[in-house]
């Protein structure tokens, strides 16, 4: 069942999501090489708790962290950990908080350092592909529209594989609403989109095949070859003329800029 949000309700979201932009720009301000997933994960639960407001995740259908920090070949919901990050290492950022009762969910990828070309290329054309997708979001599309968007600017442009087996979702008083948000399909086709619509709409972005396995832990997802996989996530209230995006990545590009340890040589480019 989809649900509409009131007025309200869409300010309430919003303040939901900005709490998690907020606690992105954290995570941007202090990563560095040596820190731990673990770390961060602390980090982001207090900061969450300090602003009176619940971390989603931790204990959603058993997940044991409150983010998931997905490194390299690690796609998404991967655990924290004690492993120390490390140059050339990407680390996607994904969290969730519940406020006043409304969820916020999304979702960062950060460059310690160094890296190769292709992969550099790999993570601007994932984030240029979510603001694809959001221009979509509005009154009268399609859900497909924003997927055949998402699936033209990166398997179809630059032959990444796109992860089939996870979507984008509704966003709300739960954390996963209808309707799936897929990151492949076609123009036209779907449910259709009407005003204040929250979705949470996130590319997962191969740099070779587009498989995946699940860890034996049961929620690490991987790519099958290795190959490193990028992932960011917004949350978007569909409207009339323009998506109003909830969250906020301005702030954590400031913070990600202002920090040398941090590559965001992409920008530019
Ligand atoms: N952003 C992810 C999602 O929407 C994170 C969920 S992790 C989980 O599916 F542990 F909560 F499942
Ligand atoms: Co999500």
């Amino acid at each position: 069942m989809i649900t509409y949000k009131s007025e309200d309700e869409i300010k309430l979201m919003k303040q939901s999501a900005m709490l998690v932009s907020e606690t992105l720009a954290e995570v941007a301000k202090i990563l560095k090489p040596g820190l731990t997933t673990l770390q961060i994960d602390n980090l982001c639960d207090q900061f969450v708790k300090d602003h009176k407001a619940i971390p989603s995740f931790k204990n959603y259908h058993g997940y044991p962290y409150s983010i998931c920090a997905s490194v390299n070949d690690v796609v998404v919901h991967g655990f924290p950990n004690s492993i120390p990050l490390k140059e050339g290492d990407i680390v996607s950022i994904d969290l969730g908080v519940i406020l006043n009762g409304w969820h916020g969910d999304h979702a960062y990828t950060f460059i310690l350092g160094e890296i190769n070309a292709e992969l550099l290329q790999l993570v601007r054309v994932t984030k240029e592909s979510l603001y694809k997708g959001i221009e979509k979001a509005i009154v009268n599309n399609r859900i497909g529209d924003i997927s055949f968007a998402i699936q033209e600017h990166t398997e179809k442009k630059y032959g990444y594989g796109v992860v089939r087996e996870l979507v984008g979702h509704g966003l709300g008083k739960n954390l996963h609403e209808d309707p799936q948000v897929p990151n492949y399909g076609k123009r036209g086709y779907g449910p259709k989109l009407r005003e204040n619509l929250v979705l949470a709409i996130e590319p997962m972005i191969n740099l070779g095949t587009r498989d995946v396995y699940t860890e034996k832990d049961g929620w690490t997802i991987k790519t099958k070859d290795g190959k490193p996989s990028v992932h960011f996530e917004h949350d978007v209230c569909v409207k009339k003329d323009k998506p109003l995006i909830l969250s906020d990545f301005s702030i954590i590009e400031a913070a990600e800029k202002a920090n040398s340890n941090l590559n965001t040589n992409y920008y530019s480019n």
